[in-house]
């Protein structure tokens, strides 16, 4: 493994995609920070990734974990100063945390619908905002969001969890435009359902109903969003801004 010197962040980083995005940024020579809001799930998780090292040869990296709630602006600047004092500028953000709070709007709360906005695509902007101009300074920069196909095809009970995901796309596409000449890429990764608790939590029969309408049969692995992104974060996609890449065994195809 070569290392590049470059600090990733990954909101959500201990949780079903973020472990797998870690784990494969990892090897690909960033120095890692895995953002949690639970502290207990955090602490065995750390425990979990010191694996990698031995995995990997003992090459030495600690895999630091940070607390902040991507929601909240001032919790977020205070981890992003804890980063930048400890550990460095922030050259790859990957928006990965997000929630669900299901229910048909008729039902739905002001509380449902605002924590699934501030969590999913308010703490895009805050995130994001935090970052960006530590990576137009150092003229080479990565965000990389994790949307989902259900912002870009609706779901039934998903009015808040798509219109977050949908608002991704336009963030996009418009810091992509004012970053492009900057060596900074903004993008994002659309995952279909992937197997992680946040889709187990779906009723059986739902989840059954869901997978035999996937084209390719089965549900995603956190190892194939993990390469989409490692993919957009690497020198090869240097040319590729303002764009989504849909990971979804074919359940949505756009244009
Ligand atoms: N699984 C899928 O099928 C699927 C499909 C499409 C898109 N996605 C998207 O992929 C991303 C990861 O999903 P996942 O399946 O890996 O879910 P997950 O296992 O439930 O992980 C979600 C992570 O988000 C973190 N998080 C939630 N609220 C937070 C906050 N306010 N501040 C900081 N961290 C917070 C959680 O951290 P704590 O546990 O520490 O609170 C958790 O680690 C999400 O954005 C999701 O919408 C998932």
């Amino acid at each position: 493994m070569i290392k590049n010197n470059k600090v990733a962040l990954i909101t959500g980083g201990t949780g079903g995609i973020g472990t797998a995005i870690c784990e494969r940024l990892y090897k690909d020579g960033f120095t890692l920070v895995a953002n949690y809001k639970d502290f207990d799930k955090a602490m065995k998780w750390r425990e979990e990734a010191k694996k990698w090292r031995e995995n990997q040869l003992q090459m030495g990296i600690d895999v630091k974990i940070v607390e902040g709630d991507i929601a909240d602006y001032k919790s977020s600047e205070r981890m992003m100063k804890e980063i930048q004092d400890e550990i460095g500028t922030v050259q790859v953000l990957v928006n990965n945390a997000g929630i669900t709070r299901d229910t048909p709007l008729h039902k739905m709360t002001p509380e449902q619908w605002f924590e699934v906005i501030n969590t999913n695509l308010n703490s895009v902007f805050i995130c994001s905002r935090l970052v960006i101009e530590g990576m137009i300074e150092k003229k080479w920069g990565r965000i990389i969001s994790i949307s989902s196909v259900n912002g870009q095809k609706g779901q039934f009970g998903q009015t808040n969890y798509a219109t977050a995901k949908a608002g991704m796309y336009g963030f996009t596409k418009s810091l992509a435009l004012e970053t492009a000449k900057k060596g900074v890429t903004i993008n994002t990764i659309s995952p279909g359902y992937v197997g992680t608790s946040m889709v187990m939590a779906i009723r059986e029969d739902i989840r059954n109903k869901i997978i035999e309408q996937i084209p390719m049969g089965r549900l995603g692995d956190p190892k194939e969003i993990a390469s989409a992104v490692s993919y957009l974060a690497s020198e090869e996609a240097s040319y590729i801004t303002g764009s989504d890449i849909s990971v979804n065994g074919g359940l949505y195809m756009s244009r």
